[in-house]
């Protein structure tokens, strides 16, 4: 019996991983790991969010996430500034993936996986659990205890810490 060996039914899966990543966390890294085993590509999409008028710049705020993010090929860190259902279609992406730390992420994160199926049915959002010690890290949070003198490194990468440090100190 012949085995057939061709790939050529398989379909390259694209997750978009969107955030404001300001800056980015150990919490967030754990995501894009988890989601480059079960992803053929990941994109870290990350938010010009003037909205919430983040500390770090755009440029500075990918920077920070490639040098995070530099070991794994498959992981791309792209700036956006557009709807995410269009850069995800930009970018042949059929997959959002998001974070769930907590119960209290779901009601937030129920409404924007609505609309944004609303918006283009055809994309799915996939919700994927951080290790149990990320599970109450935020961006604000890891800022203010740097900003007040407090130990980072255990919620984010070194060259993070570098950087909160130069900011803070
Ligand atoms: N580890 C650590 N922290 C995490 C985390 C994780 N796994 N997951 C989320 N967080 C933190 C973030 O750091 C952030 O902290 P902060 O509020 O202290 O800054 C907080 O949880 C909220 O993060 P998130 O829910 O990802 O919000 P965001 O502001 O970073 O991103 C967008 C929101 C960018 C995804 C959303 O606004 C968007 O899609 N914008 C594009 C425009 C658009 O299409 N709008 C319509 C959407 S329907």
């Amino acid at each position: 019996m012949q085995v057939s060996l061709s790939c050529e039914h398989k379909t390259l899966k694209t997750a978009v991983y969107p955030g404001t990543f300001d800056p980015i966390t150990c919490g967030h890294g754990d995501i894009v790991r988890r989601a480059d085993i079960l992803f053929d590509r990941v994109i870290v999409a990350v938010a010009v969010n003037a909205g919430k008028q983040p500390v770090w710049g755009i440029e500075e705020r990918v920077e920070l996430a490639r040098k995070v993010l530099a070991d794994l090929p498959s992981v791309e860190v792209v700036p956006f500034d557009n709807l995410l259902i269009e850069f995800a279609k930009q970018h042949g992406a059929s997959i959002i993936l998001r974070g769930l730390r907590a119960v209290s992420d779901f009601e937030y994160e129920f409404q924007l996986a609505g609309m944004n199926r609303r918006l283009a049915p055809e994309i799915e959002t996939v919700f994927l659990t951080p290790a149990e010690q990320y599970t109450f890290i935020s961006s604000s949070l890891v800022r203010e205890v740097a900003r007040l003198g407090g130990d980072v490194s255990e919620f984010v990468h070194p060259e993070v810490k570098k950087a909160l440090q130069a900011r803070y100190n």
